[in-house]
This record gives C-alpha cells, sequence and structure tokens, in this order.
C-alpha cells in the first residue's frame, strides 16, 4: 500500500524556553524531525507533508536537509491536532493510500512499529498506536471492545472511569488518505479545551460502520519533547540504545557510558572506541580501527586498521585510508591521508592531500587560509615533513621529499628533494656565558644598592 507521512510540527514548545522550533532542537546532533522523519522512512512514503507554525521556514530548510522533497505546509492558527492535520490535505491532493501522522516532537518511534501498523491496515479502516505509561498522566485514553476501538476521550473530558484506564493514546494514526480528510471535516470542536481533536475520527468512524484498532508499542517509544529536561532525558535514552546497539554488533567500547554517539554514527565490528570519544553527525568507523580516549570526529571517515587518539580531532572531510596513524593533539579537516601516512603529534593538517607512507613530523601546520581564500597542500608518498614544519598553501611536496625541521616551505619541493628554509644556525664561543655573568654582576649591585 503506497504510504504518505504527515508530520505534525506546528507547536513552539514553550516550556522549552527557547527562540528554535521546538523541532529543531536537536538529539543525537540531528534536529527532532530528522528522527521522526528517519522513522518514517521505513514506509518507503511517496509523500512527506510536514506541518509547521512557529519557526517554519527554519523548519522547512532543516526538512530538506534530509528530504529535499518533503512539502512544509504552514498552520496559521493551532487550533487542534484535527485542525493541523486537514493542513496537509491540499498537498496531498492526488495521492491515493495510506497516510501515517507523526509528531516532530516524538522522535523514538520504532520503524517496526510503524510497519506493524501498516500491517494492521489490511483489517483495520483506522489503526492508532497505543501505551500503557508507567504514569498515564493527562494522555487520551484508549475505549477498546476486545480488538477493537471504540474511541478516544481526551484526560479533559474523561470520566472517572474512563481515567482509569491504562491503554493511552500515543497520537501516531494510520489510516486511507481520502478516509481520514472526510472524516476531519466532521470533527467539531464542541470540548473541553474548544480544539479540532485528531483522536474524534475513531467515534465519527465507528459511527459509519468503519473499524479501528489499536496496535501497541513500548512506553519508550513514544516519549515525547516538552521541555529540556525532556531533551536531556531523550538523548539519553537515544544514548543508551546507540551504545547498546554498536556492543550487540561487535564494538568493543570500553567505557560505554562514555562514548557519545549520533543518529547517523557507523562503526565496523572488531573496532575499538576508548572512553569519552564523541562522534558528531556524519562519521563511519571501519573494522579493526582503533579511536582512543578523549578524541572528537565529525563528518569523517576512518578505514580499517587506523589509530586515532588520544585527543585527536577529525573534522568534516577527513578521509583516513587503512592504517593511518593520527596522534595526540592533532586537527585534521578536510584532508586524505593515504595508507599507512603518520601524523602522530601536535599537527594541523587541513585542505591537504598527504601520500601513503608519509611522516608528518611533531608541530607541523599546514598555513591553508590567508585571511580570505583557502589553500591546497599536495604532499606525495613516502616523504618526511620535518618537526614543526610551517607548508605554507598551496603548495606542493614530492614523493619521497623530505623538509628541514622549523621550515617555512612556500615554495614547491620537487621529488626526493631535501627543502631547507629557516635562518641558518651560528654559534658566538663563550658569548653565553659572558651575558650571564654580566646580568648577574647587575642583580648584585642592584641588591645592595637597596640594602
Ligand atoms: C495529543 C492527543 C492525546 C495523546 C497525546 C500524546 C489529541 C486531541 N490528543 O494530546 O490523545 O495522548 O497527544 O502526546 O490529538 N500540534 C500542531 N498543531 C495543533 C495542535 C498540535 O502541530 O494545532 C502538534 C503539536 O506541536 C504536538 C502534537 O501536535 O507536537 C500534539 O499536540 P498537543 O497539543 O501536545 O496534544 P496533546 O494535548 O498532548
Ligand atoms: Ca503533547
Amino acid at each position: 500500500m503506497p504510504t504518505s507521512l504527515v508530520i505534525l510540527a506546528a507547536g513552539q514548545g514553550t516550556r522549552m524556553q527557547s527562540d528554535l522550533p521546538k523541532v529543531l532542537h536537536k538529539i543525537a546532533g540531528a534536529p527532532l524531525l530528522h528522527h521522526a522523519m528517519q522513522a518514517g522512512a521505513v514506509l518507503e512514503p511517496e509523500c512527506t507533508v510536514i506541518v509547521a507554525g512557529y519557526g517554519a521556514d527554519q523548519v522547512e530548510a532543516a526538512a530538506h536537509e534530509i528530504d529535499p522533497e518533503a512539502l512544509v505546509v504552514v498552520q496559521q492558527e493551532r487550533l487542534g491536532t484535527g485542525h493541523a492535520v486537514a493542513q496537509a490535505r491540499d498537498a496531498l491532493q492526488g495521492f491515493s493510500g495510506d497516510v501515517i501522522v507523526l509528531y516532530g516532537d516524538t522522535p523514538f518511534v520504532r520503524p517496526e512499529t510503524l510497519q506493524a501498523m501498516s500491517e494492521a491496515r489490511a483489517t483495520f479502516d483506522i489503526v492508532i498506536l497505543g501505551f500503557e505509561p508507567a504514569d498515564p498522566a493527562r494522555y487520551g485514553r484508549l475505549v477498546m471492545d476486545g480488538d477493537l476501538l471504540d474511541r478516544i476521550v481526551e484526560f479533559k473530558d474523561a470520566t472517572p472511569a474512563e481515567r482509569a484506564i491504562p491503554l493511552c493514546n500515543s497520537g501516531v494514526v494510520c489510516a486511507d488518505a481520502d478516509t481520514l480528510f472526510a472524516l476531519i471535516e466532521s470533527v467539531g470542536n464542541d470540548n473541553a479545551s474548544g480544539e479540532y481533536y485528531l483522536t474524534d475520527i475513531v467515534e465519527i468512524a465507528r459511527a459509519r460502520n468503519m473499524t479501528a484498532t489499536a496496535v501497541t508499542c513500548d512506553a519508550a517509544e513514544t516519549l515525547g519533547v516538552n521541555s529540556r529536561a525532556d531533551l536531556a532525558a531523550a538523548e539519553a535514552a537515544f544514548q543508551a540504545r546507540a551504545r547498546a546497539l554498536a556492543l550487540d554488533e561487535g564494538v568493543t567500547l570500553i567505557a560505554p557510558e562514555t562514548v557519545h554517539f549520533s543518529l547517523d554514527t557507523v562503526i565496523g565490528r572488531d573496532a575499538t572506541i576508548e572512553p569519552f570519544v564523541v562522534f558528531g553527525p556524519e562519521v563511519t568507523i571501519e573494522t579493526g580501527a582503533v579511536i582512543r580516549a578523549f578524541s572528537h570526529l565529525e563528518g569523517c571517515h576512518v578505514s580499517a586498521g587506523a589509530i586515532v587518539g588520544p585527543y585527536a580531532r577529525l573534522r568534516p572531510g577527513a578521509e583516513l585510508a587503512e592504517d593511518v596513524h593520527i596522534g595526540n593533539f592533532v586537527e585534521i579537516k578536510n584532508a586524505r591521508i593515504a595508507e599507512g601516512a603518520k601524523v602522530n603529534h601536535l599537527s594541523y593538517i587541513g585542505d591537504a592531500t598527504i601520500g601513503a607512507g608519509t611522516n608528518i613530523g611533531a608541530g607541523t601546520i599546514t598555513c591553508n587560509y590567508d585571511g580570505v581564500f583557502k589553500h591546497h597542500t599536495e604532499i606525495g608518498a613516502r616523504a618526511f615533513i620535518g618537526s614543526n614544519t610551517m607548508l605554507v598553501a598551496p603548495v606542493t611536496v614530492g614523493d619521497e621529499a623530505l623538509t628541514a625541521s622549523g621550515s617555512v616551505i612556500t615554495g614547491d619541493v620537487p621529488a626526493g628533494a631535501l627543502a631547507v628554509a629557516r635562518g641558518r644556525q651560528s654559534n658566538k664561543p663563550g658569548l653565553a656565558r659572558k651575558l650571564m655573568d654580566r646580568l648577574r654582576a647587575l642583580k648584585d649591585s642592584k641588591r645592595e644598592g637597596t640594602s
């Protein structure tokens, strides 16, 4: 059955105390909205419609980062969840199939759960996602009659007997598009909140001899974010799951609780991650690589057998080939480091290509930025860059070339050449002692003068 997604994301999220729309707050380096979109992606949606309100332009930009075809419609006034879904009707004109309604602030619904809902649609006209929270609090309650869902009653409108029902409404709905929009047309706002409740479609459908049911999921999946405290709790929940998954997949985490993952982190089996490592967005680590303690990685690829850190920083565009070594206090940005090359101590390598087996000495810096433009440094294979070499880009160092330590390299170095670009040393015999004797005598004469 072709499926489209409608993701409700109009709320500002007042309790976030933020200028940023709630759905753009991040968990695991990705906006809440991306989490919801990614969960829905399993259904290969024909159309994704995001109902935005507060900060709609920002919400649209974020949606397009991962799905340039996502449609964003604006709900001018927030008149309730039913009214919000109705805003997607025009965008879905001409689509026939199922619609799944998701929430931009509910990041953890599992793809498997959405699949189960989609499958239940073969038997029922409307499928609602229910859950049993430890504390049902103010959630809407699902009034069941065997397998059939009779209606959903909002907490504010519920009788004491209905409030005692443990099965709650997550808000996620699956129904045929035409059916859904026809039912929403009949939803009124004569209730305790004066809102157009999406949940009313169940009772209306039953009155029209249609059927509804509930698929249930773990309460952890329906966790919504309404405050910074919720956001922190959701981050912790995400990280706990990501660590457990990495361990399951054969990654060694020496102190799992100290490793921080992003939504899209990929780590191959038999990789070892030491304590206190942060994976920002877009990191892939191949099998057998070792990421040593206190390293920070984002937008980079680390190949098999490479060793990174301790205390290394890999920034976007860092591409390490097999068996590369990146050591302590080394920063790599937008640079390809070929097989077996080493940058072991205190270096900045940016906008560069480094050939296989090349050794970059301690303190080497690619001077890539002239204040306006960025320039490229090219170093060949099996070269030896002496300690504290400044490579003033654009510059090329050939295969098997050598730079003397302390050199400021401003011109290309041919393959096999030795480049020396520093002041020549001169020794003045005895001058050090003479100078020190003079200074000590000066200090003694001053002391006598004050006593
Ligand atoms: C809703 C459900 C309730 C369920 C609960 C789960 C209804 C009437 N009630 O209640 O049964 O237990 O979610 O969390 O649906 N939104 C819009 N535009 C609007 C109104 C809401 O985009 O006009 C978005 C909000 O930003 C939010 C989501 O829809 O992400 C839910 O809205 P909210 O007002 O929080 O619904 P609840 O009262 O929590
Ligand atoms: Ca809510």
